[in-house]
């Protein structure tokens, strides 16, 4: 693993020097690259995983059930995660909280760009325009934007595995992604699981006892809490008084 150290160094230096996210992004996807011309690191990763399942326990789930945390720097600058898509795999079209560069490390990744056309005024609602679509082999790289400039699909066109490496920058919008269906024209806030359950938590207060939900909820909105969560609290209490 000294080779994704080394890695996750050069990561590190190179956010803290590069000032703009374009430089950012341009460097990042040369030194993915060079990663991957080499996949012995991961396959130790793997080995790691399957012999040593303990050692693994306490990471914490994210949205994507194909998602492995490789590494998370402890000034929050940015994180390694890997995917790994079995074959036909296709995620559904999203948003990100923050850049990021995605590379593949072994099979075919195909990816769809998209842009948003709506104004983004109405809940719920979103209308979308497809911008490009591209396969990635291994060792090649694409990027997402922050937000509505970096919305897009990801898939395994082939009947193989495919893995990704991807490196996401610092979040500018956090605790959940949305999801995107271009065809309903609509746009759905997604957590990871541990928000999700406190989340449906909140809604399932004010569905068993509306009197006795409103008292907890403002309770919990006095507490510190992520500003994601602030938002379905106040969603909640909005909807008991309607
Ligand atoms: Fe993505």
């Amino acid at each position: 693993m000294e080779r994704f150290e080394a890695f996750c160094g050069r990561i590190q230096r190179m956010i803290a020097d590069e000032k703009t996210m374009s430089r950012k992004i341009e460097n990042g996807r040369e030194l993915v690259s060079e990663l991957l011309s080499r996949q012995d690191w991961f396959f130790e990763y793997l080995k790691k995983m399957i012999l040593e399942p303990s050692s693994f326990e306490s990471r914490r789930p994210g949205i994507w059930p194909n998602e492995y945390t490789l590494y998370r720097s402890p000034e929050r600058s940015f994180v390694v995660l890997a995917y790994i898509w079995d074959a036909k795999l296709a995620d559904i079209i999203h948003d990100h909280g923050s850049w990021g560069i995605i590379g593949t490390l072994c099979g075919k990744l195909g990816e769809r760009k998209y842009e948003r056309t709506d104004d983004g005024k109405r809940e719920g609602c979103a209308e979308l325009r497809e911008t490009g679509h591209g396969v990635c082999g291994p060792g090649e790289t694409t990027f997402v934007r922050p937000l509505n400039k970096g919305i897009h699909a990801m898939d395994n066109p082939t009947d193989g595995i495919a893995a990704s490496i991807n490196v996401y920058g610092k979040t500018i919008r956090q605790g959940y992604i949305q999801f995107f269906d271009p065809e309903k024209k609509t746009v759905t806030r997604v957590f990871p699981p541990r928000t999700l359950r406190e989340v449906l938590a909140v809604k399932t207060l004010a569905a068993i006892d509306p009197s006795r939900a409103e008292g907890v909820l403002r309770e919990a909105l006095g507490a510190t809490r992520p500003p994601q969560l602030m938002q379905e609290y106040e969603a909640a209490l909005l909807k008991l008084r309607s």
